[in-house]
């Protein structure tokens, strides 16, 4: 037996050591170590809290826990299989099905929220007599209700992630009265559920995890390609609210100081989210934004006349005569694994006396930070690597722009086309440069699932090719003096 403030000290350093971890990872020099006070806190966090659901700490109500030794081995079974399944999964995972990834993850903190808050709400014997059961019911109802809209929600968001389901936005008609009904109809439930006996009154409750499932789909439904990195990280602040509930609902001080973080970490990255793309957050919930894109295969070129190639020897020439080289890597870079040949060409041409800079865009490849993860994977000085105000009006002045598998990060139409569906967003204007050269594999169109008529200006040369496979050649061409 150890005692119980010992369990309530150690939730204590666990809150504080995921406080740390976010504090890490919002650097990248500190992002190991902040991602390693995160494991810590949460071995700390499942160590403390086995203890107590096992009748091991003193004083603690432990009471309709686990006090068999069936329900035990069951519990150990469930950690044992989940962590498993969890290290077989991150294992295995491309930094490129990342989104995907915690989309799913998502889902599963939704549905532990749905699944706790009917368990408690049929069998509620360790809190009820102190609470009362219309607090308790508030608790119950507002922690199903968040979990049903996240799981739901970030199913759909895994799918059109993946790619399985398309990205088109379901734009039915008076679909934001529909939402509203929808809200209306919970309200008007709970109005029925909150003052009944705890376990007297299940219909209402049903009902209102039927229709939140629904929210959860349609308000992903109506979302399309180019906005689900917000969508992403709103279902991240939604899961950590469904957390912070179930913590209240079961009076657990970690969970709701977890929840709160990952509840309001998510919304602030889904606010820096919606300024990178221009869009406003209530304009992305209420969705119909974005084409059928989700996944950066898309339709094919529509006609916009002739594009003009280079191949490898006059892309080795244009780097040589140029002094000053931007290189905006996309999507494309991080698919092929390019950044470690490119960090080899980047040194070369800097050791030759030229000025090289790489240009980040906010929401480059597929998750935040993308690029930059990848950039320091492969040693290149974070003072050459800069973020898109810090260099966008850089681009009249340089030689060279090497577009390496970005699209829709560098489209002009979204400045010059308001139909287009990533009008509005900010874009890395590599077209006011002397020279841009783009390398992708062919003419097929980014995430968003739109043509981009950067391929086919004056001052733009294609080369085709897998992104990594092209700058190895360039780098062996630019080695041949
Ligand atoms: P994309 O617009 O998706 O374009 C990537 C391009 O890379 C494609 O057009 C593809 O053309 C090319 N490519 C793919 N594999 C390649 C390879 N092996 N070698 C060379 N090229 C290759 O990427 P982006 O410009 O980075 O823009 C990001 C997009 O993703 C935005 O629309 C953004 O909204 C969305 N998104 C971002 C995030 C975050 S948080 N960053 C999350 C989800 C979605 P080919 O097929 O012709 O090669």
């Amino acid at each position: 037996m150890i005692p119980a403030g010992a369990i309530i000290a150690s939730y204590l350093v666990a809150g504080v050591l995921f406080i740390l971890s976010l504090g890490g990872l919002s650097a990248q020099k500190t992002a190991k170590r902040g991602n390693l006070y995160g494991i810590i806190g949460m071995l700390l966090a499942i160590g403390a809290t086995t203890l107590w659901i096992t009748g091991n700490a003193e004083g603690l109500n432990t009471e309709a826990l686990l006090s068999d030794s069936g329900t035990k081995t069951a519990f150990a079974a469930a950690i044992g299989v989940g962590a498993l399944i969890g290290g077989v999964m991150a294992a295995r995972v491309g930094m490129t099905s990342m989104p995907e990834l915690v989309a799913i993850l998502h889902s599963f903190v939704g549905l532990a929220a749905v699944l706790v808050g009917l368990s408690m709400y049929s069998n509620p014997s360790v809190d009820v007599a102190e609470k009362g059961s219309f607090v308790l019911n508030i608790e119950i109802y507002l922690d199903v209700f968040i979990g049903a809209i996240t799981f739901t929600g970030s199913v759909l968001a895994f799918l059109k992630l993946r790619g399985s389901v398309s990205g088109k936005p379901l734009t039915l008609p008076g679909r934001h009265l529909i939402n509203i009904l929808m809200v209306a109809a919970c309200v008007w439930l709970a109005i029925d559920f909150v003052p009944s006996d705890v376990n007297s009154n299940w219909e209402p409750l049903l009902w209102m995890t039927l229709i939140a499932c629904v929210i959860g789909f349609h308000m992903v439904a109506a979302i399309g390609g180019a906005d689900m990195p917000v969508v992403v990280s709103m279902l991240n602040s939604y899961s950590g609210w469904a957390a912070a509930a179930a913590g209240f609902m079961l009076k657990n001080d970690l969970l709701i100081i977890t929840g709160a973080l990952v509840g309001s970490s998510g919304a602030i990255l889904s606010y820096i989210m919606c300024r990178a793309m221009n869009r406003s957050f209530i304009s992305v919930i209420l969705g119909g934004f974005g084409t059928d894109g989700g996944g950066g295969g898309g339709s094919k070129s529509q006609d916009q006349g002739e594009v003009q190639t280079f191949d490898v020897g006059e892309a080795v020439e244009a780097m040589r005569e140029a002094s000053s080289i931007i290189i905006v890597p996309g999507y494309g870079m991080a698919v092929a694994q390019a950044q470690h040949s490119l960090s080899q060409a980047v040194d070369f041409l800097r050791d030759k006396g030229k000025e090289v800079r790489f240009a980040i865009h906010p929401v480059a490849g597929r998750l935040p930070g993308h690029m930059n993860v990848l950039l320091a994977e492969a040693n290149v000085d974070y003072n050459i690597v800069l973020e898109m105000e810090e260099i966008n009006d850089d681009f009249p002045e340089t030689d060279l722009v090497l577009v390496i598998g970005a699209n829709d990060i560098v489209n002009p139409d979204a400045q010059e086309d308001p139909a287009s569906p990533i009008a509005g967003m900010p874009v890395l204007e590599v077209w006011k440069s002397e020279t841009t050269i783009v390398m992708k594999r062919s003419m097929g169109t980014g995430y968003a699932g739109v043509q981009n008529p950067l391929f086919f200006k004056d001052n733009t040369r294609m080369l085709f090719g897998d992104a990594k496979a092209v700058v190895d050649q360039l780098l062996t061409g630019l080695r041949q003096e």
